[in-house]
């Protein structure tokens, strides 16, 4: 490995997988320097989702490699949070929105310790963070979509880890709390932590990411923002027959 991909926040190389026969992803080379935050867009069944899956071992690969800052993701897992699609959750699951943000300390504690003040203290600040605090005791499957994803947030923020992986955070969720995900991921880049969202509105790509990958089972274009999201990438990625001015697409 090279003095350079050990600088990056995540990399992975000629990464294919597939569900069946046929690639979901197909020889994808994905960087995310550190520090910045990387939009992965793409249409429906792009293989966004599935990517976020392959980069934390929970899609097995059929070729190429992942790896956080030099290491594998089994040697980087602490370094590493990850915000799964909302729909995707067990909802009816009885726990507290309290509870379920402390169990992303338990990564911190060890196995069969108890979560001592330290943990609680963590919590709390995490749930203030996203201001939720007032939710603590509300059992999640009672939770409106904007509060699953400040729960889900929270959740992350516990685990401070260095790289978020975020599968479309704002999905279901109001303006006030898009924006206050917005806040909370811009003040941790501003701490030097690694953000990369599966984004679906291509109108606030600009403000919200630094840089932005566009997918479409390959990588058809990747960069900072300024030179990446370009209406010719875009046709590209969505096909030439969707118009972006329509979808609020300015150039
Ligand atoms: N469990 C599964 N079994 C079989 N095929 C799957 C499975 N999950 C996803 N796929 C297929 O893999 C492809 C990529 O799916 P993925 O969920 O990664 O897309 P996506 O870009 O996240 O889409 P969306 O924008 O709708 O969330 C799609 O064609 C999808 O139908
Ligand atoms: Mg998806």
């Amino acid at each position: 490995m090279n003095s350079t991909s050990t600088l990056l926040a995540c990399e992975t190389t000629g990464l294919t997988a597939a569900y069946g026969d046929e690639p979901v992803l197909r020889d994808v080379n994905f960087r995310v320097p550190p520090g910045v935050v990387m939009g992965i867009v793409g249409p429906n069944g792009a293989g966004k989702t599935t990517l976020l899956m392959a980069l934390i071992g929970l899609m097995p690969l059929l070729s190429g490699s992942v790896s956080f800052f030099g290491q594998t993701h089994q040697q980087a897992r602490r370094r590493v949070g990850y915000m799964p699609q909302q729909r995707s959750v067990d909802w009816d699951f009885p726990t507290t929105v309290f509870d379920a943000v402390m169990m992303g300390t338990y990564g911190s504690l060890g196995w069969f310790k108890r979560p001592s003040s330290l943990e609680r203290d963590r919590t709390w600040r995490a749930l203030a963070e996203v201001e939720m605090t007032d939710l603590a005791d509300r059992q999640i499957g009672e939770l409106s979509g904007g509060q699953r994803q400040r729960t889900f947030l929270a959740r992350a923020l516990v685990e401070e880890p260095d790289v978020y992986l975020m599968d479309e955070p704002f999905q279901g969720v109001d303006a006030a709390s898009e924006k206050a995900i917005v806040t909370v991921m811009h003040a941790l880049r501003e701490r030097g932590k690694t953000i990369i969202i599966v984004h679906h509105d291509l109108t606030t790509v600009r403000a919200y990411c630094d840089w932005v990958t566009l997918l479409r089972v390959g990588i058809v274009a990747a960069g900072p923002v300024d030179e990446a999201f370009t209406e010719e990438n875009l046709h590209a990625a969505y096909g030439r027959s969707n118009t972006f001015v329509g979808a609020g697409f300015v150039e």
